[in-house]
């Protein structure tokens, strides 16, 4: 698997498995959880390695199920978590860590690899409060790496200013039409990795299109060359299927080379 180095030295996959709707019924993000873990146990198969979960997903038992189903190796896997950034989550330091036991236990793991607050909120005073909680879970060892998740550079640049440990991941949307460029120059400029969310959803049929007919040359799909594109500038691609076949498209990238005027047509989408 091709990775990273995040700005703490540990190497991070560079395309990973998102898990937002598995084991939910109707495959709807609100769906009950059903507990089932068909798409982990294909996700493992086709070879992936990093699993992006949360809190507010109610799944992370369910990828703990799939992982111990398929009974492979923990020291293989990357799992991120992500706690909501929300009072009833955030809103004491004991919570912060309650939190964090709670994911540990449901990830069925003693250690994460990555976990993000999931989403700022106003006053950045107390968004470095829970960082500073989740500092001290980094220096006790039940957590390897700490992130931001959909933080505007503006709130990116105050922990930057103010944490001990600097965020090493910033996940933010980005996929054609909203590539939120400015945000990956950003992190990128700082030391802080880009991970894409929905970087297939949301894309036009008029973008699909384009990546299509430059997909043809290559014998790759619209989806295939999208997720090339980001890897080839360092942004991590975490796309989710519910279709086996696709998850293992998904992960077909490496076996072609995408030409500067193809990623400079791309870049307009
Ligand atoms: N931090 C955040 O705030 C945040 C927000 C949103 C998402 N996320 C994370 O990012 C992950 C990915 O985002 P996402 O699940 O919203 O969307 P996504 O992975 O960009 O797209 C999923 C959609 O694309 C389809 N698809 C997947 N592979 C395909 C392929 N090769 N060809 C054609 N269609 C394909 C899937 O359909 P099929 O299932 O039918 O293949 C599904 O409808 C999430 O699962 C979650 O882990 C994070």
């Amino acid at each position: 698997m091709n990775t990273l180095t995040l700005n703490n030295g540990i190497q991070i996959p560079i395309i990973g498995c998102g898990t937002n709707t598995y084991g939910k019924e109707n495959r709807a993000y609100q769906g009950a959880i059903t507990g089932e873990t068909t798409e982990i146990e294909s996700a493992l198969a086709a070879g992936y390695t990093l699993f992006d979960t949360a809190i507010a997903y109610r799944n992370e038992a369910v990828l703990a199920e799939g992982i111990r189903k398929v009974g492979v190796d923990r020291t293989k896997l990357f799992l991120t978590s992500k706690i909501p950034g929300d009072p009833a989550y955030v809103g004491t330091d004991d919570l912060v860590h309650q939190n964090v036991t709670n994911s540990l236990q449901a990830l069925n793991t003693s250690v994460i690899d990555l976990y993000l607050i999931h989403r700022p909120w106003d006053d950045l005073t107390d968004v470095l409060r829970v960082w500073k909680a989740l500092e001290d879970e980094v220096k006790s060892g039940r957590l390897r790496s700490i992130g931001v998740s959909n933080f505007n550079n503006e709130q990116l640049q105050y922990l930057l200013d103010h944490a001990t440990i600097k965020p090493s991941v910033n996940q933010i949307e980005s996929h054609p039409g909203k590539w939120n460029d400015d945000q990956i120059a950003f992190g990128q400029a700082h030391g802080v990795t880009i991970e894409a969310w929905s970087p297939l959803k949301g894309v036009s049929d008029d973008a699909k299109a384009v990546l299509s007919t430059i997909g043809s040359a290559y014998g790759k799909s619209w989806a295939q060359v999208l997720l090339r594109y980001q890897i080839d500038r360092h942004v991590i691609v975490i796309p989710k299927s519910h279709d086996a076949q696709r998850q293992r498209d998904n992960l077909s990238v490496f076996d072609f080379t995408l030409s500067e005027s193809d990623r400079l047509r791309i870049q307009t989408l």
